[in-house]
């Protein structure tokens, strides 16, 4: 008798509005429309060297659409070829890749499903050269993966750092305060330039250009001369200041990308109070922007997106991650994704219109 296909999805990184809209669309169209199983991994690649997962039925993905996170759980740190483990107060790294893939051949799976960004794929990449059969799909608020023009997570985040930007202006009109809104974006400054395009920010600082303090202070002070007492300036967590360098909050040692950033709009803020001797004040959303429910357009795309992935597993289409190329839906060669971020091109058509708008990215 033929075996029933079996599929597993994965969530891996950082957690993001859209992710259970994926985990629903996949479910649903394997079940309903190709008659796949699907079993849901836990806790992203933990949950492949400790064999933790479970079934997924219709019944367990409807109603998601709309939820963030994630069901399954996820891992920034959980890495089959480095796998960190406690011994005492020290950490130790093993390759358990071959216990990896021993659990995923016992699964006797016809594809492995990695929602991820960079460093999920790139592990599902090297699982894939490994002889696992692999599809991806592109989550990250930062909107910074090779190979596409968008991943799903990014407008909602965008969304959610607007509106905090919206309500920060208010309070920076009425108490004529200089107020700094800190997203993130470690690398790339995505998330920083659209939500301060769209919430008007007065200055916009990304990792991709370094900022000179005395440029700003002029701006704001500009503004002052002009009758605006007030500015808004939307700080990327990952700017830096010319010839300066990042600011960082923790150190995450089991972790591949270990760094982890925030501050930098504290230091900045200080320094403008310093420079200019007008009241500044700092918000950092950090982690708000990976709550929450999807907006329409993430639910599209995730949905979008899980059904070409689909697609490509019945085509037995492996080692590809689904992307979005103009008005278009592409497969894109794993190796290709996992080459390192997309940054912001310093010559990006948003960069030109806010600063013809007269917006300052303090250079
Ligand atoms: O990769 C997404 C991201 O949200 C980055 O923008 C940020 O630097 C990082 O994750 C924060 O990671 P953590 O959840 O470990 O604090």
């Amino acid at each position: 008798m033929k075996r029933r296909k079996r599929i597993a999805i994965l969530t891996g990184g950082g957690d993001c509005p859209g992710i259970n809209a994926v985990i629903r669309a996949v479910t649903k169209v394997a079940i309903n429309e190709k008659g796949i199983e699907v079993i849901g991994i836990l806790d992203g690649y933990h949950g492949i060297v400790n064999n933790r997962y479970r079934k997924l039925d219709y019944e367990d993905v409807a109603g998601i659409l709309t939820l963030g996170g994630t069901i399954l759980g996820t891992s920034k740190t959980a890495n089959p070829y480095r796998y960190a483990i406690q011994k005492g107060n020290h950490l130790e790294f093993k390759d358990l890749s071959k216990i990896a893939i021993k659990n995923l051949k016992k699964l006797d799976l016809t594809c492995l499903v990695c929602i991820g960004g960079d460093g999920t794929l790139g592990i599902a990449h090297r699982l894939f050269k490994d002889g696992i059969p692999v599809v991806g799909l592109p989550k990250t608020i930062d909107n910074d993966l090779r190979g596409t023009d968008i991943t799903f997570g990014f407008d909602s985040a965008v969304s959610i750092a607007t509106e905090g930007i919206d309500r920060i202006h208010t309070t920076a009109q009425s108490h004529h305060r200089i107020m700094i809104v800190e997203v993130m974006g470690h690398r790339a400054g995505w998330v920083a330039l659209y939500s301060g395009v769209a919430g008007g920010g007065d200055i916009i600082l990304i990792p991709e250009i370094p900022y000179d303090i005395h440029i700003i202070a002029e701006k704001v002070k500009d503004r002052n001369k002009k009758g605006k007492r007030f500015s808004i300036v939307v700080i990327a967590e990952g700017a830096k200041p010319k010839g300066g360098d990042i600011v960082i909050q923790r150190i995450v040692k089991e972790s591949s990308d270990s760094i982890r950033l925030g501050g930098i709009g504290f230091v900045l803020g200080e320094q403008i109070e310093k420079i200019t001797g007008l009241e500044t004040r700092t918000v950092v959303m950090g982690h708000l922007l990976r709550g929450g429910s999807p907006t329409p357009f993430d639910r599209i795309l995730a949905t979008g997106l899980s059904t070409k992935a689909v697609d490509l597993i019945e085509k037995k289409k492996f080692g590809y991650m689904v992307g979005v190329k103009g008005n278009s839906l592409v497969n894109v060669p794993l190796k290709d994704v996992a080459k390192g971020p997309r940054i912001v091109p310093l010559n990006h058509a948003m960069i030109k219109a806010a600063r013809s708008l007269g917006t300052c990215f303090g250079d």
